[in-house]
């Protein structure tokens, strides 16, 4: 005996599985339970098609890398590691924890080892996150500055011993942090405890940073303006997805605490002030500003107490220089924000590249108020 097949039947047996499949999810027989994890053969497609997908888009969409060695960069994704990622993929010398690996899937533990994703790969994981395993996608995910510094420490960190590990993601703080295993998950409870030492594993207890550019200096910056960009880091009026996790684990009280710790610490004392000379176009900028494409004098604003308009404002002068144009050049990007920051994305949408780098030199170098 024969079927023949015509669209009216091949249509009526696609609606009869539809309904056979919506009556075995009705039932609840369908084992939702993490503990046990996938048969082989659905692990090894769903991995297929994963792989599949994260090559396809990696070609495409990541841009290009900034210089992946560079020490600054690795200490900037290694801090933010430690905090954002180590509790579920472990880290050299920190096994994950156990309770992780009852999710499915579960994530692979990095203190073993890792898959060899190329930089490309690495990027787009971690930029847009794996949808239906639990991998969750970079908060701002137009901050690529901030998604490559996760990729060069992604990179260099099958090499690393746990010592050089912990001094990369915490610089000097390493002494006073968990160790082991349970590091990645106390990291996770550190509000309680040690709330500066989670900002000093970046920023240091004195507020200088560390590893050269890898961090803003927030020491001797104004108060106000340290607790108005915090708390905007924390609502997420600015944008950062290595900050805003940092600002939103603490409360609004020890923000505050944070803020005066950090503006009463001594500024660094900086070589004094370059000779005056009319040839440096960053201090023309900032004392003058550029009456051609309206730019404003930043000084009129950022100056020292007695010249600027609202000491409130942030100080820039010893900021590093890296800092201040990749601020300027995010505000053109409209990626920065900040409750105030529509003036400065007028300010800055206005300098050309060349500009930006020379004011912000000056600021870092040339101003000695
Ligand atoms: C809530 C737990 C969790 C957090 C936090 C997390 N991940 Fe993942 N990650 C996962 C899971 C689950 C997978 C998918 C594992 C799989 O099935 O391949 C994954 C996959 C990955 C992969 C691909 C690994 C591979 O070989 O399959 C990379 C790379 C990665 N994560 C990096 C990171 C980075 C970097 C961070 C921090 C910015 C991070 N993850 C934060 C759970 C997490
Ligand atoms: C994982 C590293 C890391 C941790 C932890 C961290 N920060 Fe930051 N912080 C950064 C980076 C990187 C930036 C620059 C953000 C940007 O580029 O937008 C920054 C920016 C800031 C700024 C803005 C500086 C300016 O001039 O506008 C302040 C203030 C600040 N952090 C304070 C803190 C405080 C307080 C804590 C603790 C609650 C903390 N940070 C925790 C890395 C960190
Ligand atoms: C009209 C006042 C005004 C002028 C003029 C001005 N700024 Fe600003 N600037 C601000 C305000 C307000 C902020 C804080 C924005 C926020 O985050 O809410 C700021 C922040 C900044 C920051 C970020 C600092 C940090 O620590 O993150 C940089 C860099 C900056 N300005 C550079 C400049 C430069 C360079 C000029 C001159 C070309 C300039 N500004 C002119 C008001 C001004």
């Amino acid at each position: 005996m024969t079927i023949r097949l015509t669209l009216r039947r091949v249509a009526a047996a696609l609606c009869v599985l539809l309904l056979g499949g919506m009556l075995f999810a009705w039932s609840g027989l369908f084992n939702v339970a993490a503990t046990g994890g996938h048969w082989a053969a659905t692990d090894w497609f769903l991995h297929w098609v994963m792989r599949n997908s994260i090559r396809t888009y990696a070609m495409t969409s990541v841009g290009t890398p900034p210089d992946l060695d560079d020490r600054a960069l690795l200490a900037r994704g290694a801090g933010h590691y430690a905090v954002g990622c180590a509790a579920c993929h472990g880290a050299p010398g920190e096994p994950q924890n156990p309770v992780i690996q009852q999710s499915t899937p579960f994530p692979p533990d990095f203190s073993k080892g890792m898959a060899p994703w190329s930089d490309s790969e690495l990027f787009r994981i971690v930029q847009h996150g794996v949808r239906f395993t639990g991998m969750p996608g970079w908060i701002v995910p137009s901050r690529s500055d901030e998604i490559w510094s996760v990729v060069a420490f992604l990179r260099a960190m099958p090499e690393l011993s746990p010592e050089a590990y912990r001094t990369l993601a915490h610089g000097e703080e390493a002494a006073h942090r968990p160790q082991g295993a349970q590091a990645g998950m106390d990291a996770l409870a550190m509000p309680n405890g040690g709330v500066l030492s989670g900002c000093a594993s970046c920023h240091g207890r004195d507020g200088m940073g560390r590893d050269g550019d890898a961090f803003p200096i927030i020491a001797g910056q104004s108060e106000a303006y340290l607790l108005a960009t915090l708390k905007d880091f924390a609502s997420g009026a600015r944008q950062s997805g290595i900050m805003q996790p940092a600002a939103s684990r603490v409360s609004e009280q020890q923000l505050r605490d944070l803020a005066a710790h950090y503006a009463s610490q001594p500024r660094p004392v900086r070589p004094a002030a370059q000779a005056a000379s009319a040839a440096d176009e960053g201090e023309r900028i900032a004392r003058e500003g550029i009456p051609a494409q309206q730019v404003p004098a930043c000084l009129s604003c950022h100056g020292a107490d007695g010249v600027a308009r609202n000491p409130a404002l942030p100080r820039l002068e010893g900021q590093h220089a890296t800092y201040l144009a990749a601020q300027l050049h995010a505000w053109r990007q409209g990626v920065r924000g900040g409750r105030s920051g529509a003036v400065m994305e007028a300010v800055a949408n206005r300098l050309t590249p060349a500009q930006i780098e020379a004011v912000s030199k000056w600021f870092a170098e040339g101003y000695n108020p």
